[in-house]
């Protein structure tokens, strides 16, 4: 049987690592502001934007919440933007993505200066962390980093692979494993024989978006599974893009489906938010 990699307990640990931090720095006249920007009235970012700042009243940071119509224009939103940008109080940025269709979410990503863009998204702290500089991580594959280091999983020369290539998951991942000195593979759609690259694996993250695409066929016996995905089944109940009952029997550890990954983001957010002070 694997062990579980509890992202629920392990998130809680850095939020409060993350509480005591921010009472620190209060006590020293210093407070982290968060200014979380939604556009229209999606449920799901809704549902996240309200969790994002649930956590900042946990943990003590300021946020600052614009809720703003789904007809808001792209110029309306850049000039909220660089309003905060040139207010010293805030500290990060963050626009809850998807924006409505007429806002070029590229042109938006680009505007937050990127020493508030906690978000990591912007090509300048995309780059600084593709070339080893200090900057802003991208929080789901920084959260996958704290827990494999958190669950006493050695990432140092073992065979890591990535099943995924988006900008916001699978691209970072691959770099923040080569930066703690795995070996690296980013496989993806076009991938000829799937299977045997991942079975290669000592460490298998997997962000492909696919229900349930992983199974036995892919894993190596005592694999490291990480499931990035989250999909709600027909039932309602929630799973990943690993098919848990088959894959648990054969890994020595595995995230769940809810409770893995999930919980992790919004803490690298607190953290970034923190780090900002630090
Ligand atoms: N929408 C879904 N995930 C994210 C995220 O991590 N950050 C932002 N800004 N929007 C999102």
């Amino acid at each position: 049987m694997a062990e579980l990699i509890d992202g629920k307990r392990i998130s809680k640990e850095i939020k409060d690592e993350l509480k005591a931090e921010a009472e620190k720095f209060k006590a020293e006249g210093r407070e982290a502001t968060l200014a979380v920007i939604l556009v229209g009235d999606d449920p799901a970012s809704a549902v996240y934007v309200n969790n994002k700042k649930k956590a900042c009243e946990y943990i003590g940071i300021r946020s600052l919440s614009y809720e703003l119509p789904k007809e808001t224009t792209e110029e309306e939103l850049l000039a909220l933007i660089d309003k905060l940008n040139n207010d010293d109080s805030v500290n990060g940025i963050l626009v809850q993505l998807p924006v409505p269709d007429h806002i070029d979410e590229n042109k938006i990503i680009r505007s937050i200066s990127p020493s508030k863009d906690v978000d990591g998204f912007h090509p300048l702290n995309v780059g600084a962390l593709l070339i080893g500089e200090k900057g802003f991580v991208s929080c789901t594959p920084a959260g996958v980093i704290q827990l494999l280091k958190r669950s006493n999983v050695d990432i140092e020369g073992k065979e890591c692979v990535v099943v995924g290539r988006s900008n916001i998951v699978g691209k970072p991942m691959g770099v923040l494993l080569l930066r703690e000195n795995g070996t690296v593979t980013i496989a993806h759609s076009r991938t000829k024989d799937l299977k045997t690259i991942c079975k290669r694996a000592d460490i298998l993250v997997v962000a492909v978006g696919k229900p349930k695409m992983i199974n036995a066929e892919y894993v190596k016996e005592g694999a490291v599974v990480i499931d990035v995905g989250i999909h709600r089944m027909d039932n309602g109940k929630l799973c990943g893009d690993v098919d848990f009952d088959s894959v648990e029997p054969i890994v020595s550890k595995i995230t769940p489906v809810p409770g893995g990954v999930g919980p992790m983001t919004i803490a690298m957010l607190m953290d970034n938010c923190i780090s900002s002070l630090r």
